[in-house]
């Protein structure tokens, strides 16, 4: 049914695996559209009462954003990939039905942000996050700005968005970034107990739940508009383009001084 995705519903949870291991899973535009689809798909189902979100293979949740695909954009075009991915993001976050993501390996860039965006993460003993789109000559795009400082403080989303560090499993844990960390054989399973617990409740109540806590952090904040137009006019730097072409090449960036913003 999708391109990108696989899904599997049972007991009454759906899992969603990302499914392009050969490149990290990372997220393409298809790939977005087809978790918003997902999504939405699942929240009509009465046969769903919880989803679970991971990444095929042992390696990766998911890399980040496909850098091959938007290394060429224009401004127009990563505004509107940014545009497109808050709205896809915003879909997971206001889902009324507990969306927990299993995050099964590196976790970096838009794959952080997915997990941000999830109700409940957790991760795999040898899960790895991080933001490096400074690395690229960018910034995060789809709402990691915003969702890192909401859950572990604006210092500390300072420090990681500007030092492009790249954290394991137990520190995102004492950040709280993490709910949980188990053994990588066991991970599933835990996502599926804490998923059996709340399907045992009110699911009219769990809705209510997400609304009124994503209240508190509503996507329309000027922060989450003003990273998408952010996001966009760095599709115009040179920097961006050393810093695409660099991760392709395979080879280390090097970049111009700051002139202006
Ligand atoms: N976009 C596109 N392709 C990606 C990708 C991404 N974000 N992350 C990984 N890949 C691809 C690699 O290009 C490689 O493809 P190839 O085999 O055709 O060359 C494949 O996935 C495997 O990745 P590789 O880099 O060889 O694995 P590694 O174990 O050496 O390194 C990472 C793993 C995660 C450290 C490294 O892939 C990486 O830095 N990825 C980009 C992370 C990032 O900057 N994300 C934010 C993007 S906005």
């Amino acid at each position: 049914m999708y391109n990108n995705l696989l899904t599997e519903v049972s007991e009454g949870i759906l899992t969603i695996t990302i499914n392009r291991e050969s490149k990290l899973n990372a997220l393409t535009i298809e790939t977005i559209r087809e978790i918003y689809d997902a999504i939405k798909t699942a929240e009509s189902n009465d046969e769903v009462a919880g989803i679970i979100l991971t990444g095929a293979g042992p390696k990766a949740f998911v890399a980040g954003a496909d850098i091959s695909e938007f290394a060429n954009f224009t401004v127009e075009q990563g505004t509107k990939m940014a545009q497109n991915g808050h709205k896809v993001f915003n879909a997971i976050e206001n889902c009324s039905k507990p969306v927990v993501a299993a995050v099964n390996g590196f976790a970096l860039g838009g794959g952080c942000e997915l997990a941000m965006a999830c109700h409940i993460r957790v991760a795999a003993e040898n899960a790895k996050f991080g933001q490096p789109e400074v690395n690229l000559g960018i910034i995060p795009g789809y709402a990691g700005t915003q969702r890192l400082a909401q859950l572990v403080g604006k210092g500390k989303a300072l420090e990681l968005l500007m030092t492009a560090d790249v954290i394991g499993a137990a520190e995102a844990k004492e950040l709280g970034l993490v709910n949980h960390v188990v053994p990588a054989d066991q991970l599933l399973a835990k996502c599926n107990e804490i998923l059996d617990k709340i399907k045992s409740k009110s699911p009219m109540a769990i809705a209510k739940v997400i609304d009124c806590v994503n209240t508190q952090y509503h996507k329309d904040k000027p922060g989450f508009d003003r990273e998408v137009e952010l996001f966009g006019q760095c599709f115009s730097t040179d920097d961006f383009k050393e810093g695409t072409t660099a991760f392709m090449e395979k080879r280390k960036p090097s970049f111009g001084k700051l002139l202006s913003v």
